[in-house]
């Protein structure tokens, strides 16, 4: 799964905007996010799940979101809207559905089963038995659509009991465990929300805790978060410069047959020139994204 295109779009920002929400939904197609989550889910009070769903199909089909990924996240899978959310996402084709709460491998197969060839399917890890079966359910990615992880630190916190605090120390080993599985299964990993909008140094060192992890990128509820987000999830100019030298060195005819060269002093494998080579290509991505 390295080298395909859809590993290598950015998924730097990925911003959630309420299906009830119209002006949001027709704000957020001029926003520079890489990724739409229009939402079914949280973010839609029960008696409104239908009129969200058709505002939803109104704006995806009226309204092109570009370059952006477009997700609609739907309601859980026992939940009495799902059956009506997939026969929508089914009809409008967005590049992906995401569902919520999925607990098992099983769930996945089910899902998958309903979801239309071409539509990638995402899913929220926001259980506690979701991150016990984590390798499972990232397994399954070789039999379906499975395509990506979003994490759901709110409704983790609330399964755990837990305390959220700067650090997030009571997540750090749901973060890892689901980092891990998505990456020995190809799978895209995006970290869970920072719920304090106006906060930018708080939301600049939570992103960065996921960035540091290996995270592609962060769920956003808010506009204003979206310009530290990416420029944490890019990678910097000093990166792009020294992946520049690996493969340069690399490419010298005294290293061609080298697995294993000295730069500026440090030793570089061709594991490293294999990394070099990926966030170039995440680099052209972005830039390529952004129009410059
Ligand atoms: N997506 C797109 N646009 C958004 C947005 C979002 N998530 N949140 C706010 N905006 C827009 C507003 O429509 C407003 O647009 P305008 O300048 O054209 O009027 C602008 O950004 C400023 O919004 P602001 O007034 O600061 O926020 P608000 O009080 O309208 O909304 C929230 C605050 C939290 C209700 C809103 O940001 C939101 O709904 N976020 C997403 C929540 C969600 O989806 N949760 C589920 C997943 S955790
Ligand atoms: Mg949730």
């Amino acid at each position: 799964m390295e080298n395909n295109n859809f590993n290598h779009r950015p998924r730097r920002s990925c911003l959630y905007t309420p299906g009830i929400n119209a002006k949001a939904m027709a704000k957020s197609k001029s926003l520079p996010v890489d990724n739409i989550i229009l939402d079914l889910e949280d973010a839609i009070a029960p008696d409104l799940k239908s009129t969200a769903r058709d505002l939803v199909a109104d704006m995806v089909r009226t309204n092109p979101y570009g370059k952006r990924e477009v997700i609609i996240r739907m309601n859980e899978l026992s939940s009495l809207w799902a059956k009506d959310d997939v026969t929508m996402i089914n009809q409008l084709r967005p590049d992906g559905a995401l569902v919520p709460k999925v607990q098992t491998a099983q769930d996945i197969v089910n899902i998958d089963a309903q979801l239309e060839d071409g539509i990638a399917l995402w899913v929220m890890i926001e259980m506690p038995l979701a991150i016990l079966n984590i390798q499972q359910i990232a397994a399954a990615s070789q039999s379906t659509k499975l395509a990506g992880f979003i994490i759901g630190t709110n409704d983790l916190a609330k399964e755990f009991r837990a305390t959220p605090t700067p650090e997030r120390a009571a997540f750090h080993h749901a973060l890892s465990v689901t980092l891990i599985a998505a990456r020995a299964y190809g799978l895209i990993a995006i970290d869970g929300v920072y719920n304090d909008i106006q906060n930018a140094a708080g939301l600049e060192d939570e992103c960065r805790q996921g960035q540091i992890m290996g995270y592609d990128g962060k769920t956003l509820i808010h506009p204003n978060q979206i310009d530290i987000t990416n420029a944490i999830f890019s990678p910097t100019i000093d990166d792009i410069e020294k992946a520049r030298a690996i493969i340069a060195a690399f490419e010298l005819p005294e290293n061609r047959n080298n697995g294993v060269i000295k730069l500026g002093g440090k030793m570089v494998e061709l594991l490293h020139l294999a990394e070099a080579k990926r966030l170039i290509a995440m680099h052209d991505a972005i830039t390529a994204a952004s129009g410059g």
